[in-house]
């Protein structure tokens, strides 16, 4: 089910000269890309793409798969909460060409020439490169997906592996999922070169996004769904409303009047052990939150009380009234950080068991306490109401009111910076200057620690507003040159979700 190496030359040629022509190549695209708008950029990219894979791999015939990274409008470090998110798929993707192999061996090769080939075998336990090595991201699919397989009474030997050649145009560590959409389509192409098709309806892509964040933690950090679903499920022109446990999806249309611009600090949320141990920490401080309120409720009603995630405060979970819940879990977490003794003390068990239960680092090793303290009451308060706000943002844009959802955004920037503390001087410097320049709504997005901001700005004023951040933060904060800063700021726009195209 690939496609002749001519063929697709040929249907490239096709596509560059009648852009919005009917050949396969330029109905997939069409569907894939805003083809209109940018498919000269987009044809570009897939020639330089071609032309790499096919001097790298002697290929006969190949096949392409995409994924797109997400920018999160708001709803952040409440996924694996248990509580929704509200992003969007956009138009920056990892591409890849593909052919499946008649061996176990996974090759990959990559357009960047900082990211080196890699290659590994199929096995039943893959030994994971170095922390931080992008070979990683790869591996963390495969794994997942042969642990799924396995389950299914399908062993390792019975797969088959891939050489592929990627291209990625996200931007890299700024908080837009480059690694989530690198993880997805290398699902996407061991699924295609092994005749799999998990991906082909609505329920296995549920299922296929909870496995790959499931098998992402294999990476070492302890994220929640949210970047492995939007890529999967995106949907042009909207931004998608994302549920967990189980895994849900709603859309909604985005305004037609304003645009969503992205802006990149340029300070790096880099994935090395010292940058996941800022990330691991939040999970970690949720948990204990969780574990104390658990202990608090079911103390108060003399039973067992449900809590296991922060979300799980809820009427319908708990039977337990609103006012209820709020009265009792406000009251049990104090402002003071709290210490591992006296988190254990009010557990009932000891600080060693209380760490192992719930401190434990991905790789079995226990996340220290932190100097300052856990604290627990600034976590929960962000966490809670962020949840609350993007309930509330879906309902502002299903009413259309664009401003109400640009104030949602600016408290959740409040938030996250001063209770989930993920922000950073350059971040809160370029979200001020944003909001300056017209932005309706402006936060960082993503992880945190750096990466890029969002913004909220009508499309009539999009051309100004970038002007002024550039001249603003990129030349007058950062005293970059004019050059510098070209590919730093972009307006995005809402994309499908990841897709193979393997002939038919
Ligand atoms: C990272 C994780 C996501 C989510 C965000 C914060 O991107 O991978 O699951 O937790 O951080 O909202």
């Amino acid at each position: 089910m690939s496609i002749p190496v001519d063929q697709w030359l040929q249907m490239l040629e096709d596509a560059g000269s009648e852009p919005t022509g009917e050949s396969r190549i330029s109905r997939y695209l069409q569907s894939s890309y805003d083809f209109l708008a940018e498919g000269k950029r987009v044809l570009g990219r897939y020639s330089n793409l071609t032309k790499y894979h096919l001097d790298r791999f002697k290929a006969d015939e190949l096949s392409t798969a995409r994924a797109p990274g997400r920018v999160n409008l708001i709803g952040e470090h409440t996924d694996y909460n248990g509580l929704p998110v509200f992003p969007m798929a956009v138009n920056r993707d990892m591409a890849a060409l593909f052919s499946p192999r008649n061996d176990r061996k996974v090759v990959i090769a990559n357009t960047e020439p900082g990211f080196a080939e890699r290659c590994f075998d199929i096995e039943e336990s893959i030994p994971p490169y170095p922390t931080g090595d992008w070979g990683n991201y790869c591996k963390a699919a495969v794994q997942g997906l042969l642990d799924h397989y396995r389950q299914k009474r399908r062993g390792a030997e019975r797969f088959r592996g891939f050489e592929a050649t990627i291209d990625g145009d996200i931007p890299i560590a700024a908080g837009m999922s480059s690694s989530s959409a690198l993880v997805v389509l290398c699902a996407l192409i061991f699924l295609s070169s092994n005749r799999l098709d998990l991906h082909t309806t609505a329920e296995g892509l549920l299922e296929l996004a909870d496995l790959l964040a499931g098998a992402e933690r294999y990476v070492g950090t302890q994220g929640g769904g949210m970047d492995q679903a939007i890529s999967l499920m995106g949907a042009s022109g909207h931004a998608v409303k994302i549920d967990f446990f189980p895994l849900r999806i709603r859309t909604a249309p985005l305004p037609e009047n304003c645009s969503i611009v992205v802006a990149d600090s340029t300070v790096k949320a880099a994935k090395t052990a010292e940058a996941l141990d800022k990330y691991n920490r939040r999970p970690v401080e949720c948990r204990l939150a969780a574990a104390v309120l658990k202990r608090t409720f079911s103390e108060h009603y003399g039973r067992e009380v449900p809590i296991s995630l922060l979300g799980d405060l809820k009427e319908e979970k708990l039977a337990i009234t609103e006012s209820e819940i709020w009265k009792i879990a406000d009251a049990a977490l104090h402002e003071d950080p709290f210490t591992l003794e006296e988190i254990a003390g009010i557990l009932g068990q000891s600080a060693e068991k209380t760490a192992a239960l719930y401190c434990k680092r991905r790789n079995g090793s226990i996340f220290p306490e932190p100097a300052e303290g856990f604290k627990l009451q600034q976590r929960y308060r962000h966490v809670i109401d962020e949840g609350r706000r993007v309930e509330q943002s879906v309902r502002a844009l299903e009413e259309e009111d664009i401003s109400g959802f640009g104030e949602l955004m600016n408290r959740s920037h409040q938030s996250c910076r001063d209770l989930y503390e993920i922000s950073c001087p350059e971040l809160d410097r370029l979200v001020d200057i944003s909001r300056e320049a017209g932005a309706l709504g402006s936060r960082l997005t993503g992880a945190g620690f750096g990466g890029c901001n969002v913004s909220l700005v009508e499309s009539k004023q999009v051309e100004a507003f970038i002007h002024q951040v550039n001249k603003a933060y990129y030349r007058d904060y950062l005293g970059l040159e004019d050059r510098e800063f070209g590919a730093l700021i972009f307006s995005c726009q809402a994309a499908g979700g990841a897709s193979v195209f393997a002939g038919a």
